[in-house]
């Protein structure tokens, strides 16, 4: 097999993790090895190793907080195409369950490319955990994004040059971690999504399900504060679902906070809050059927979650050491 080159792979981790490669200068950058076969760059800049905030946040703060939020798509003679977004209003509070719902094309991707940082509204305000973040600069979208959100696609985005293990590091791995602390961090997540025993094995020798565990495992590595999800189910059979769905639930009950993108009402059944989304309005903002507030120790199979609850310890920066 051929490696692929350079800007392939960084393409390919772009589309993989919702992560952008950062615009590097030599010298700032040293070249390293992150498997045998690729050759990529590491970030030098201590300016790109922020703390991390999101678990120090003040819990009184929502998660996502939109305000007016309005998002047009511009034709190049900048006149308006479309209005995707036309004046949303949304507070997300920590560890809330959310189901974003609506017809095709009412804004939902719009909207979850908002609120995950991916892009940014014409006008409008939101605050993530606090901080304004509507008006920055990719660069720094792109650390917060590294951060503070966890991307889950229907697609399930691997690399299938990297093994299991390799495709959870990459998110530390834009981090600056150190190799040892990647590694470790990678095969804890790895063993709590069960998959413990297949790091070596590469995505194409899993199942569906188990791919799918496996971004999660990576979207969670770097410890975010929310969990996006769109169509997260939406490639697999109902059992391997369900499986999906259940793991989704358990790291809910640890105290992630879960935006779910989809179209399927028994699944938005299972969210506290379902939000419907209309030509670009909020239409309705309803209570789900799932389960608010619920105790992890009152159930006995839920071992997951109270682990999970533990991933959102403090990470240490990794400039200190
Ligand atoms: N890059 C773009 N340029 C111009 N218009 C866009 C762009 N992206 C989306 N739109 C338009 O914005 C509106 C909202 O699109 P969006 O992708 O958010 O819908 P959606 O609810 O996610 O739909 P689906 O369920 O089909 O994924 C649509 O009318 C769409 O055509
Ligand atoms: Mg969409």
């Amino acid at each position: 097999m051929t490696s692929p080159g350079a800007g392939a792979v960084r393409r390919r981790l772009t589309v993989a993790t919702g992560l952008e490669w950062y615009r590097y200068r030599r010298p700032r950058f040293v070249a390293t090895r992150v498997v045998p076969r690729l050759c990529v760059f590491v970030p030098r800049s201590p300016e790109i190793r922020v703390p991390t905030m999101t678990p120090n946040a003040p819990p009184a703060l929502p998660a996502a907080e939109l305000e007016a939020i309005r998002k047009a798509y511009l034709r190049p003679d900048g006149s308006i195409a479309v209005e995707a977004l036309r004046g949303i209003d949304l507070r997300i509070p920590r560890g809330q369950y959310v189901a974003i719902m609506g017809a095709s094309g009412s804004g939902k991707s719009t909207l979850m490319n908002i609120l995950g940082c991916l892009d940014r509204p014409t006008s409008g305000r939101y605050r993530l955990e606090g901080e304004e973040v509507a008006d920055l600069e990719d660069r720094a979208l792109s650390r917060i994004r590294g951060r503070r959100i966890g991307f889950v696609f229907q697609a399930f985005n691997l690399i299938p040059e990297l093994t299991v293990l390799e495709n959870v590091e990459v998110p530390l791995f834009y981090q600056g971690s150190p190799r040892s602390e990647r590694r470790d961090r990678a095969s804890e997540i790895l063993a709590k999504v069960g998959l413990g025993d297949r790091t070596t094995h590469r995505p194409g020798e899993l199942s569906g399900g188990q791919q799918q565990r496996v971004a999660i495992a990576r979207a969670l590595v770097t410890s975010p504060a929310i969990l996006m999800a769109d169509e997260p189910t939406g490639n697999l059979d109902s059992a391997t679902g369900f499986s999906i769905l259940a793991l989704i639930d358990e790291l809910h009950a640890g105290g992630l906070t879960i935006i779910m993108v989809t179209h399927d009402d028994r699944i938005a059944a299972r969210c506290e809050r379902v939000v419907r989304l209309r030509d670009g309005v909020i239409e309705r903002d309803e209570r789900g059927g799932g389960s608010r507030g619920r105790d992890p120790s009152a159930d006995p199979t839920q071992q997951l979650a109270r682990d999970a609850s533990s991933w959102f310890e403090p990470a240490s920066d990794p400039s200190t050491r």
